[in-house]
């Protein structure tokens, strides 16, 4: 078994599949924004609109680690929360630190500050009449959406576990079936609870739309996630999910994942995902059986009814 250094960046070769980016000049190897951007009065204002509108949304959607984390963290006292501020209350809870990067940044990178339990967030915000949709992350959906999870010891273990998972990834040149399980969790998961599934995925909480959608939408599957199955499962990601995968306790997504050696799953797949994003196996744990209606008629793109 192969020992990581998780202190120094891993370096992939050019062999390995990952996706181009440019580096803007002012920014050195870890992609770290000197500081955190300075907002203006019209940028704060963005954040409460966006803010105020997911906390009436959330209300009984979105679990209570959630919740949790936005009230220790004081994210309701209006406007992007300072960084340093965040930091402070973050790390003596859980060890994490929010860090500012200028753009989506490359997986190695990633990794890395993951497994050092940072999390990059964007230092940039949406504009007024982009509220429903931006083509990179930006700091609302970074820092409301993932943020305030990583406050949960469980979760932030988690997110360090996955880091760490990188190393292997790039090893055997398969990022983007780990990509697919930090999809198909950090960004879209759910949480299986004595009151019904709750969000617990930054993409849902910081979208008006999914977190409707993956609740109570007919066309979603639901299923119970499986680490296997879910690293061989495509995704769409500029759509609504054709499914959504449950997790009984962040402690089972932890141990399903930091128990896995991977390397018998690298060995085994192919180069391309195996199940499409709407398959239903006779192996899957399914809560719902989606009507696939939503994707069947076209999706987004042709200004179907998210039903
Ligand atoms: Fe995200």
């Amino acid at each position: 078994m192969t020992n990581y250094n998780y202190s120094v960046m891993p370096q992939p070769s050019k062999d390995v599949y990952a996706a181009c980016l440019k580096k803007p000049d002012h920014i050195t190897s870890d992609w770290l924004e000197p500081h955190q951007r300075e907002y203006c009065k019209s940028e704060h204002a963005v954040w409460d609109i966006l803010y105020s509108r997911q906390m009436d949304i959330l209300q009984d959607r979105a679990c209570d680690q959630f919740f949790k984390g936005l009230k220790d963290l004081n994210f309701d006292r209006g406007g992007v929360p300072d960084f340093n501020e965040t930091n402070e209350i973050l790390s003596s809870m859980t060890g994490w630190s929010v860090v500012p990067v200028p753009m989506l940044i490359p997986d190695h990178v990633f990794f890395f500050h993951l497994a050092n339990k940072r999390f990059p967030a964007g230092n940039f915000i949406r504009k007024p009449d982009q509220l429903d949709y931006i083509e990179e992350p930006d700091v609302f959906h970074d820092v409301f959406g993932h943020v305030p999870m990583l406050t949960d010891p469980s979760f932030a273990k988690y997110m360090e576990a996955y880091g760490k998972a990188g190393w292997k990834a790039i090893e055997y040149n398969h990022l983007k079936a780990l990509s697919a399980l930090y999809w198909y969790t950090v960004e879209f998961g759910l949480l299986s609870t004595d009151q019904g599934l709750r969000i617990y995925g930054a993409g849902i909480l910081s979208s008006a739309e999914e977190s409707i959608f993956s609740l109570q939408g007919k066309s979603p599957n639901r299923i119970h996630l499986n680490v296997d199955r879910v690293m061989r499962t495509d995704y769409k990601i500029d759509d609504l999910q054709q499914t959504y995968f449950v997790v009984d306790s962040f402690e089972e997504l932890f141990h399903a994942t930091e128990q896995r050696p991977f390397d018998d799953i690298y060995q085994n797949i192919g180069a391309s995902f195996q199940y499409a994003p709407s398959a239903l196996l006779d192996t899957d744990h399914v809560y719902t059986r989606g009507t696939q209606e939503y994707s069947l008629r076209g999706g987004h793109a042709s200004g179907a009814d998210p039903v």
